[in-house]
């Protein structure tokens, strides 16, 4: 579907909405409703499942989402966590001034500084996209984090978490201390983080408030057991840095032992790059063509990075490649950060091994732009009807329990969608206009199942206590008795696992 077209019926199902719409909306934030929140909490469930079932050592924790000014100087956001930015005199649109620069400059603009870019703009009189006007400022790099007020005295200065990965660091020494004292450890967290970004646009894709489902592993760098041969012959779509030079866009297909005799990249690090395509591919359902693994050069990754490759998935609403995740290999760079910041030094001393410090393998995952993704690809036409083919494990509503006739077979329905809640089923009645209409709701919101209760379910012939099961995808109907509905049903909803070999 074409982006508008999307956004209006995720809007006009109550998914999404503009957050303070009846104020006009707020750029770059957004709230969900029933079926939004619901398909976000199965996602986040879902990821979950698959990345925490790595490891019987990885685990997730909820902190605090502020930061201490400390942490975020120690961490280098507050020096580099920057866009260029770039105001209109004339009109005084504020634009990102990389993003303008993009649109004429096609070997691209990674590694330009703002000056660099200013001077570009200005040699190029570039004109304002807004008014047209050459009157385009001179660009600075904008900070983009939100930054506060801490406590009643004004003193102290606290941040909005601009990633959630660096409450993992924070909290590494404590989960080292209450822990087995062996590496690797995980720590996971999924929760808000907040940019003041320069320009929030499309609608889940640059938002200023956002989910991130982020995973830090930490290990010992000379020595990270992966069971290699479960994932040796698996062929990833790889985009890595020499092909892009000569201007392919198109992914070629590797195998994970072919990369790792590349030699550049450690067996530790493909691995988890094939776990992370699996959960695209196998978990959240994305066709394997529409999935590159974009590796980023030296001066495009993230300040902290030493090897980075961004998960983007070929999104038709949206027009091309988007980056939905990545596998970003940080080094020791935040725990020598944090043990400079905080005068606490993070080295540990594993259980018969020398003591070390740590590095990070991070695994990191936008919820939004995944939710969006999950519509782009699942939700459709099939002739006259609109159906979300979402994986049973992801739906909002499992199972919609229809009475045929609601004054003669409603009671019985109620009690059956109850039944099924209470044996761990999503059920939701539904007993408003035609079973048509019914079923086509149910099949845009996702439902996987629906159910109806008839007059043979509720009369005294040998159907008594059947009902008719309807599968959304293939609309294939059957008769079964409602009693082993729940116990027949309930596989369907639990998250996949990974295998580990
Ligand atoms: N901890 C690493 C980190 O934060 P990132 O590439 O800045 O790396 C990770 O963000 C993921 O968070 C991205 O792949 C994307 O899915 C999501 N994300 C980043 N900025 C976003 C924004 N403004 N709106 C929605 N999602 C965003």
């Amino acid at each position: 579907m074409k982006h508008d077209e999307l956004f209006a019926l995720l809007r006009r199902r109550g998914v999404l909405w503009p957050s303070a719409e009846i104020y006009g909306g707020a750029q770059g934030l957004y709230d969900y409703g029933p079926l939004g929140a619901a398909l976000k909490r199965r996602l986040e469930e879902a990821w979950s499942a698959w990345f925490l079932g790595l490891s019987p050592d990885y685990h997730r924790i909820e902190p605090a989402e502020l930061l201490p000014e400390a942490v975020v100087r120690a961490s280098g956001h507050l020096e580099n966590f920057t866009d260029p930015e770039v105001t209109c005199e004339a009109c005084h649109a504020a634009f990102r001034a990389d993003s303008l620069l993009e649109k004429i400059r096609p070997e691209g603009v990674d590694g330009l500084s703002a000056a660099q870019i200013g001077e570009i703009l200005r040699a190029q009189q570039l004109r304002c996209p807004t008014c047209g006007s050459t009157a385009l400022g001179v660009p600075r790099p904008f900070n983009l984090m939100f930054g506060m007020e801490f406590g009643p005295t004004g003193k102290e200065r606290v941040y909005l978490q601009p990633e959630t990965a660096q409450a993992s660091y924070l909290a590494f020494a404590r989960m080292w201390d209450v822990g087995r004292h062996r590496l690797p450890l995980g720590i996971a967290v999924i929760g808000k983080a907040y940019r003041n970004e320069i320009a929030p646009r499309q609608v889940l894709f640059r938002m200023r408030a956002f989910t991130q489902a982020e995973l830090q592993i930490f290990f010992d760098p000379t020595a990270f057991p992966v069971p290699f041969d479960a994932v040796r012959t698996e062929r990833l779509p790889v985009l890595r840095v020499p092909r892009r030079t000569q201007g392919e866009e198109t992914p070629e297909l590797v195998t994970a032992e072919e990369l790792v005799r590349s030699g550049d990249l450690p067996a530790f690090y493909v691995y988890h790059l094939v776990q992370t395509l699996r959960f695209y591919r196998d978990v959240l359902g994305y066709p394997a063509e529409r999935i590159r693994l974009f590796e980023k050069s030296a001066t495009e990754r993230a300040f902290y990075n030493r090897i980075q490759f961004d998960v983007e998935v070929h999104l038709e609403s949206l027009g091309g490649y988007k980056e939905l995740g990545a596998v970003h290999y940080r080094g020791d760079y935040d725990l020598t950060r944090h043990s400079e910041g905080s005068g606490k030094d993070l080295s540990v001393h594993p259980t018969g091994r020398p003591p070390l410090r740590p590095h990070v393998l991070e695994l990191t995952f936008g919820v939004d732009r995944n939710l969006w993704a999950l519509a782009d690809i699942h939700l459709g036409k099939d002739g006259e009807r609109t159906v979300w083919r979402l994986p049973p494990y992801l739906a909002p509503v499992g199972v919609g329990v229809f009475p045929l006739i609601e004054a003669e077979h409603g009671a019985v329905a109620a009690t059956l969608a109850r039944d099924l809640a209470a044996a761990g089923v999503v059920a939701q009645y539904d007993d408003a206009s035609s079973i048509g209409k019914r079923y086509a709701r149910m099949d845009e919101a996702g439902t996987p199942f629906c159910v109806t209760v008839d007059g043979d379910t509720v009369g005294e012939g040998t159907a008594r206590g059947t009902v008719t099961l309807r599968a959304r995808d293939s609309r294939t109907q059957e008769r079964l008795p409602s009693d082993g509905l729940a116990a027949r049903l309930r596989p369907s909803f639990v998250p996949p696992r990974p295998a580990l070999g």
